[in-house]
Order: structure tokens, then sequence, then C-alpha cells
């Protein structure tokens, strides 16, 4: 995720772009930059030395403003910019946007993920193309570049049609200084209607202080700006008829993309994330799991013994997911610790342990410390992160990242979910090289996969029901989480959302445990939450929810679409759309999330910013 700006008209484009990054740092803050075409004053400015001035730079967008101090940009009429979070290639001053072809004639920003860009580079080269980062964008310059005939429009179309991926572009020429073009495949971007200036921006409340008026783009749309108008095509050049949005919304709630709260923003954002940490991940063709940023043989994988997971809160509660599914498929056995505990036990870990470091910030102590200490032992570091160039991507010998963007809530939501799509891929292509999987069953959990994003839409749909319910749940004192299995791991997120936003005290228990003990604590109206996702474990499952019944618990349980004997037995049911057993904890989770949240709302907590919490614990 990534936030990129553009503007053309009368006022000066630095200004304009600065201001605007700074409302979108919350998509990422890892580097910055702008790029502006002081000619552009003159519409046939098209002459030899029309060149454009760019100044980026690694770090947060303070340290652009540091930059364009000491070396400031001439005032100019047109301009884009950026603000980063690194998918492809550490954050870095080369890394940072905007991108540009050799001789700077084509310049781009870019939100998104270029799937294919790793062969559109070789065959770039091949024609004499000079590549100057290791991002994906750059390939998208140098194929306008490529394509370019006195047609910048043109160019653009024919160098978006070899893109495969998402992608939110904004690009200018010295060329043609008198335009701003802008181009939307699955990453969000939105055009800023004024008078005699108009603006591209990757959210509404970027440029809100400028415009009250917006053209939302659609799937495959470009948008032709220049000072005195817009123009939509589809990327065949047809022109689009597009409705103008008024937006109403105040300052507060435009940094908030109009949700009240970021957690409340990011929980809808994950069919997004979910999407996002799949994409060039999957060979679809041939039903396979491509980790390109997994450099183990198929050799190493089968001389691995064992799987220790390493993480801590939300990531380990994903972990335990991650050991269910890697046991499952690939048949490895896996233990899986919280940091903390993992690093003072003297693991048994060697050269022949997979060690699986979990962390959204990849910074957290514990978490860093296990690391450590497994590498000592030899064993091979893989880790999952949200954040490039964290120290636990730094000193891991793979990542796989998930590609939740930015997280500012401190309760975690888009990046469990993407750790449990990180995991389900890596279990997969454990299991294809040491062949412990039935290709028919991998196909078959490839295809849900591919259905989840909607499946999630259709879970973020429910907020409505789960509203309503929280207004019972933000009254409870305690409450158990109770499932089996994957239910089981779910059910420890669960409490933890409710417990960290809400200060409803909760227990998760393996629903089969309950009676060696804790049963006793149950009794007339005693809140339990139960799981009831997983096929396999349904009667068994349904028997724990009547022994609850039975002592007057008052059940809200989570169910399979159809299942009515469950229902019958509960006093509140929500379903999950049909789905792949071992996919049901993405969906489950979501109105855990939603009703934690919509407690802590009743209950008036500071939701974004829990008690006594922080979003990166990085002291022991
Ligand atoms: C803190 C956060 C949790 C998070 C945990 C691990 O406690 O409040 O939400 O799960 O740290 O963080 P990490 O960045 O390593 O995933």
């Amino acid at each position: 995720m990534c936030g990129i700006v553009g503007y053309i008209g009368e006022r000066n484009a630095v200004d304009v772009l600065v201001d605007s990054l700074k409302r979108l740092e919350y998509r990422g803050y890892d580097s910055a930059g702008v790029a502006v075409c002081p000619d552009g004053r003159s519409a046939h400015a098209a002459h030899a030395d029309g060149r454009v001035d760019i100044r980026k730079t690694a770090g947060r967008l303070s340290r652009l403003e540091d930059v364009l101090r000491q070396e400031p940009l001439a005032p100019a009429p047109v301009g884009i910019g950026h603000t980063r979070w690194a998918t492809h290639g550490r954050p870095a001053d080369h890394n940072a946007h905007p991108h540009t072809d050799e001789n700077q004639e084509f310049i781009v920003v870019h939100n998104g993920i270029i799937e294919n860009f790793a062969q559109l580079k070789r065959w770039l080269a091949e024609q004499g193309h000079v590549f100057q980062t290791e991002t994906d964008t750059e390939v998208v310059p140098h194929l306008i570049r490529h394509f370019y005939r006195g047609d910048l429009v043109a160019a653009v179309r024919e160098a978006v049609a070899h893109l495969k991926g998402a992608y939110a572009l904004g690009i200018m020429s010295p060329r043609e200084p008198d335009k701003l073009i802008a181009v939307k495949q699955a990453s969000p971007l939105i055009i800023g209607l004024g008078e005699g200036e108009n603006f591209i921006a990757s959210d509404i409340p970027a440029v809100l202080q400028y415009t009250r008026r917006f053209y939302v783009l659609d799937e495959g749309e470009m948008a032709i700006l220049t000072r005195d108008g817009v123009q939509v095509t589809d990327l065949t050049g047809r022109p689009v008829e597009k409705k103008v949005t008024e937006v109403t919304w105040n300052a507060e709630q435009a940094e908030k993309g109009g949700f009240p709260h970021f957690m409340l923003k990011e929980i809808f954002e994950q069919p997004r994330a979910i999407l996002d940490t799949m994409r060039g991940r999957i060979d679809w063709e041939h039903g396979r799991v491509v980790l390109d940023e997994v450099a183990l043989t198929p050799d190493q994988v089968r001389r691995f013994e064992k799987v220790a997971v390493v993480a801590c809160g939300t990531a380990h509660h994903a972990g335990l997911v991650g050991k269910a599914l890697i046991e499952r498929w690939a048949r490895l056995p896996v233990e899986a610790d919280v940091a903390s505990e993992f690093r003072y036990r003297n693991p048994l870990v060697d050269d022949r342990t997979l060690v699986l470091v979990i962390s959204q910030s990849g910074e957290t102590a514990d978490t860093l410390a296990g690391l450590r200490e497994a590498k000592a032992r030899g064993a091979r570091i893989v880790a999952v992160t949200n954040v490039v160039g964290s120290s636990v991507a730094r000193e891991a010998d793979d990542v796989i990242y998930t590609w939740a963007g930015p997280e500012i809530a401190v309760a975690s939501t888009k990046a469990y979910v993407t750790q449990l799509v990180a995991l389900t891929l890596l279990a997969l292509y454990l299991a294809q090289f040491r062949g412990t999987m039935d290709v028919a069953e991998r196909h078959a959990v490839l295809r849900e996969l591919k259905l989840l994003p909607r499946k999630a839409e259709a879970m973020l749909a429910r907020a409505g029901r789960m509203e309503a319910l929280a207004r019972e749940v933000s009254r409870w004192h305690d409450a158990f989480f109770i499932g089996r299995g994957l239910d089981y791991a779910v059910a420890m997120e669960g409490q933890l959302k409710l417990k960290e936003i809400s200060y409803i005290h909760a227990e998760a228990y393996a629903a089969g445990e309950l009676k060696h003990g804790t049963l006793a604590l149950v009794d007339e109206g005693v809140p339990v939450v139960a799981l009831a996702t997983q096929p396999a474990l349904r009667e068994k499952m349904l028997s724990n929810i009547i022994e609850v019944k039975a002592r007057g618990a008052r059940v809200f349980a989570l169910i399979r679409e159809g299942d009515v004997e469950v229902a019958a037995h509960v006093d509140e049911a929500l379903t999950l759309p049909s789905v792949h057993p071992c996919l049901a904890p993405v969906l489950a989770v979501i109105p855990l999330q939603l009703l934690a949240y919509y407690a802590a709302v009743a209950r008036g907590t500071d939701v974004d910013k829990p008690r006594n919490l922080a979003k990166s614990v990085t002291v022991e």
C-alpha cells in the first residue's frame, strides 16, 4: 500500500503535493518523493530542454520536506508525488518513487503490485533499457518509453496492456507537460475536480482541502487531466461518463476514510489486503504456489525435521493456524510458542529446523530475540512480516511479506488475516516440495483462496448485525470463547480482540477441555462465544455447546451455512458462507473483530489506542 498524488493547475504543484501526501502518510511512510515539470505552463512546451525535477528520499515525509528545504524545487504547475510502503525493493532513496526511464522523460508514481514485473524487466533489458531500482514499478516508465511515438496517452495505453496485477498510476512527461495521466486497476484512485486545476490521489481525504467534487475511478479506467478538464476513458480509449461524487465529511472523518476509527477502517480493508497478499504468489494455470522470495530448494525443504513458530500476540494466534495447516498438508511437526517463552526454554532447534517468525511490525523485541536465538542454533529463518526492511525482515533468511499496508490501530486486524493467507501459501508451498498433499486437494484450496476476498466482503456486510449484538456484549463482565481445532485458534484471537479494546475479561478454551475444571464457572447467563465452523469436529462441538447450554450459558455461535441443528441449540447464530474448512479462520475472525469493535465503542473506550498497550513492543 502506498499513496499517490498528482496536480495540474495554477498553484505551485510542490506545495499541493507535499500537503496532500501528508494526508496519505497512513498508507505508507518509509520513503517519499515528488516530481514536477517546470515547463508545464506552456501548452507547447515539448521543446528540447523540457525537463523534470525530482526530489525523493527514504524516510518519512518530514525527511522529504528537509530535502526540499535544502534543495528547493522551482514553482511548477504540474507534478506527481508518492509516499511509500515498500513491497519490492527495500526502503532506500533510489527505490523511492517517482520512477523514470533513463532520460527522465516518463515519470511515474504507482500504488499496487505489478505481478509480471520480472518478465517485463527481462524483456526490457534485452531491448537495452537500463534499470536503477529493485522496484516492480520501474518497468512502467520504461514500457511507456518503449511505446512512445509522440502520443503519451497512446503509449500509456499500450504499456498498461502489458501489466498484470494491481496499479494506480500517476504519469507525466516533460514531452507533454500540459497533461497528467491516471490509470486505475485494482488499487484505489480518485480524481479531484477544481476550477482551473485538477488532482489525482489515492483517496479523497488527500485533496479534500482543495475540492469536494470527485470522480472515483473504476477498474480499467484512465483519466487524462489538463488544467481545464478531465477526460475519462476505458483502456481502449472509449469515453466513460462519470458521475461527480460530492463529499461532505469533516477533516477528522476524512483522515480515516469516513470511518470513525482506524480499526474499523482496517477491518473493512481486509478483502483488499487478502487479495494483495495472494497477488503474484499463485500460478493459477498450473495450480501451484510460487514464493519467489523464499530461496529454499526442494532438497532443503525435504531435509527439515520440524518447524518452530515464534511470535507474540495476534501474530502468535496466526501462528497457531499456520501450525495446523503445515502439519496437515506438509506433514511436518510444528511447535508454536510465544516468543518470550521460546527464547528461555533452551529450545530444541538446529539446522534441520525451519523457524517461522511472524511479526506485523518486524520490531517486537521478544520475537527478534527468539529469531536470534534460533539463528544462533543454526535454524533456517523464514519471516512473515508486514514491514519491508524491518529488523525481522533484515535478519531472516527469507521473508514473505504480508501486503496489508500500514496498520495504525493498536489492535491488529488486517495484519492477522494477511498472516493467515501468507501461512496458508507457505503450508501449500512446503507440501508441494514434500509431496505430502494430494494435488486435487491443493487445487481445491487454491480455488477457494480466490473466492476469499468476496466472502470476506460478505462477512463485512453483517456489520449491522454485529453492532446490534455488541450492545449486549458491551454489558458482559466475562466471556468464554470456545472451539476445537482451527476454531480454537480463532477463539484465541477473538477473546484477545475483546479484551484489548473493550476491557471485558474473556478466555479462550479448547471446547473439549472445559469439562476438566472451567465448566464450574459456567452458570446461568454466562456468555459463551462458540465457534463451530469445522465439519470434522462439528458433532463434538455440538456436544460442548449442549454442555454449556445445560448450565444456563448464553451462547453466541459461529456456524456453517445451513447448520440448522447447531443453530437450534444456541441463542444467537452467525453463519459463515460455505468455505474450505482450512480457510474458515480468515472469515470467522471478522465477526469477532466487529463484535469487539462495536462493544468497545458502546463502552466508550479509546478504540484505536487502548490503555496500557502499544502497537509495537520494542522492550522485553
Ligand atoms: C503488540 C500489539 C499486538 C501485536 C503484538 C505483536 O502487543 O499490540 O497487536 O500482535 O505486539 O506485534 P508484531 O508487530 O510482532 O506482530
